[in-house]
């Protein structure tokens, strides 16, 4: 049998936790606090509803992501294939995880290379922010994006799922200059993500001064990685550490207004608790330009690829009803006037 080597074991654990353990945080999206005006005279024919777009120069037939999870084992690359012949087939967008594995140990790139089945999709390369001051640099993140023909590279922040682990990479100090090195010198576009505790004001204007293209707000409602993080600990003390953030984060609503609030001008992802088509509407609504679902498209690709390819017609359906019955032909009169706060 394959040596496991640490960073595979972790990798299989947020896969069997995810999908086996209640991980959500204990707040919710916000976006329940939003909903539709109701237009009863739409003025549309529902067969005319344009739900496409154009993104970093590939076009998407509706703004749905599936975000970044997971590479690096055997399960982790059936995964990866599933969701990405699903995003081929239905064309949406598709992050992989990180591809720090595989930068280590390049037999495990074929785990992430999911350009064979998704020749066209809009791809996202990631790796973890941090890893900038451990070692990485712009070499690493070549290597990444080169890895999988990426039209993207995701770095990733995730201060508090490192915090509250063990033995987590902790050291974020002046790591702002060395993402805007990155921007500055890498070929395609550079998204910053947070994993499932949103955007603050201040963080959206550091990382605009940085030059990132677009940034996934990765908001709190949805999986919470301190609740992964609890179930894999290795003793009380992390248990207990990890257990104390179940309500910590901003929410995916909150975040997406931060950010647009903020700096009007960056694309803004966003995910975290999305649960299905109506709520990505509410997220391009309030300054979105795609929404992203991790934990449900991880529980659909652990069954099949046509359980993934379900998923997505079925979003893809719900924001064109929604559209529909808010009296908008196209995703750019998707805004803020369209929606009534509670
Ligand atoms: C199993 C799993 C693995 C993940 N791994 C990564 C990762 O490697 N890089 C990353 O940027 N985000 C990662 N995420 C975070 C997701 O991309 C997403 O931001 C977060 O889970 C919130 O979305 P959700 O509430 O729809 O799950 C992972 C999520 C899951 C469920």
């Amino acid at each position: 049998m394959r040596k496991v080597a640490p960073i595979d074991q972790r990798k299989a654990d947020h896969i069997k936790i995810n999908l086996e353990q209640d991980v959500r945080s204990a707040i919710s999206s916000g976006l329940e606090n939003y909903h539709f005006i109701h237009e009863a005279l739409p003025e549309l024919d529902l067969n005319r509803v344009d739900t496409t777009l154009s993104l970093f120069g590939k076009k998407l037939n509706s703004p749905i992501l599936i975000s970044s999870m997971t590479g690096g084992t055997d399960e982790a690359e059936a995964i990866n294939f599933r969701l990405a012949e699903a995003a081929q087939e239905c064309g949406v967008a598709m992050g992989v995880g990180s591809q720090r594995a595989a930068i280590e140990n390049p037999e495990q790139a074929k785990t992430f290379q999911v350009r064979r089945v998704a020749p066209e999709i809009l791809l996202f390369a990631n790796l973890g922010a941090v890893q900038l001051n451990y070692g990485y640099g712009i070499d690493q993140c070549r290597k990444a994006v080169d890895m999988i023909g990426a039209d993207a590279l995701i770095l990733h922040l995730n201060p508090l799922q490192e915090a509250v682990q063990d033995a987590g990479d902790t050291n974020f100090a002046d790591l702002a200059k060395k993402i805007e090195e990155v921007c500055k010198k890498i070929e395609v576009p550079v998204i910053a993500k947070e994993v499932g505790w949103g955007i603050s004001a201040r963080t959206a204007r550091l990382l605009a001064d940085c030059g990132v293209s677009a940034i996934d707000v990765a908001g709190a409602g949805g999986t919470s990685w301190s609740q992964v993080e609890m179930h894999r600990a290795p003793d009380e003390f992390t248990r207990e550490l990890a257990a104390t953030f179940v309500g910590w984060g901003i929410s995916t609503a909150e975040s997406i207004l931060n950010v647009k609030k903020n700096v009007p001008e960056m694309t803004i992802f966003a995910s975290g608790g999305i649960k299905d088509g109506l709520d990505i509407a509410k997220c391009i609504a309030l300054g979105a330009t795609l929404g992203g679902m991790a934990g449900q498209f991880l529980k659909a690709a652990a069954i099949s690829t046509g359980q993934v390819v379900e998923r997505i017609k079925l979003m893809k359906r719900q924001i064109e009803v929604t559209m529909f019955a808010s009296g908008v032909g196209t995703l750019k009169g998707l805004e803020l006037g369209k929606l009534a706060n509670l």
